[in-house]
């Protein structure tokens, strides 16, 4: 796994925005995985820009999302469903047969993990651009610290590091959600390509260990080191403890 180290949160936004546009430029039709949380907004807006201008279109896409909270519905504001269209979707050519989204208040959410899998599954190729965020606990989407990497889509319990990160997102910190349904391991390494986003000397650490450190379930993030076309994109601050 390589770094590409960025002076400015914008320049990260740009550089993430312009593969993304490379990406829909080489194949029209590229399946996309997106990530929530904060470090991914400016790239969003750039895209939006872009997108307004002329300069890339959505039209023949597709997107999934890593995750969405357990009981929140697509319309509560702090969803990942409502995140997605708040700040992209909603702004930009994409379709709705283009959107893939993991819903959060299912009767069954085994059910709705198996058929997030076989959509999942069912991406020729894999997932042709996947772009993670990074937890302070080195998590991917929600794959959060474990024993054991879990390959497909499944239920989990949100570590008590990640409820108070997400805490800030709330009115009330007891709102925030303690369970997740989760894209896994297995359709990342996948995908042909991934980008990791990482700003702030917050993420130092979970950085350095996903670039340097052991392959382990401890470290969600370590596991990308397996596969051939990943890059962590961050800012000097996010990278201040990788060796270099
Ligand atoms: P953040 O979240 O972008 O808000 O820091 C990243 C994550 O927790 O995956």
């Amino acid at each position: 796994m390589r770094a590409i180290c960025c002076k400015t949160y914008d320049e990260l936004s740009a550089y993430a925005a312009d593969i993304v546009c490379e990406t829909l430029k080489n194949r029209p039709n590229a399946v996309l995985a997106l990530p929530t949380g904060s470090t991914p907004l400016g790239m969003y807006e750039e895209l939006i820009a872009r997108c307004g201008r002329g300069e890339v279109s959505f039209r023949n896409s597709s997107f999934f999302i890593l995750d969405e909270y357990v009981d929140l519905p697509p319309a509560h504001t702090q969803s990942y469903n409502y995140y997605m269209r708040d700040r992209l979707f909603s702004h930009i050519d994409l379709p709705e047969s283009g959107i893939h989204m993991l819903i959060g208040d299912t009767a069954d959410d085994d059910a709705e993990c198996d058929r997030y899998t076989r959509l999942l599954d069912s991406v020729e190729g894999g997932i042709d651009l996947l772009i993670l965020g990074i937890g302070a606990n080195g998590h991917i989407g929600f794959n959060e610290p474990s024993d054991a990497f879990f390959p497909d889509t499944h239920k989990i319990l949100l570590t008590d590091d990640t409820v108070e990160a997400n805490a800030r997102f709330f009115d009330n910190p007891d709102e925030v959600p303690r369970f997740a349904l989760t894209m896994g391991v297995r359709p990342m390494l996948r995908a042909k390509k991934i980008l990791l986003l990482a700003y702030g000397s917050g993420k130092s650490v979970a950085v350095a260990k996903a670039l340097n450190g052991p392959i382990t379930p401890l470290l969600p993030a370590s596991i990308l080191q397996l596969h051939t076309d990943a890059t962590i994109v961050a800012d000097e601050g996010a990278l201040q403890l990788a060796a270099r």
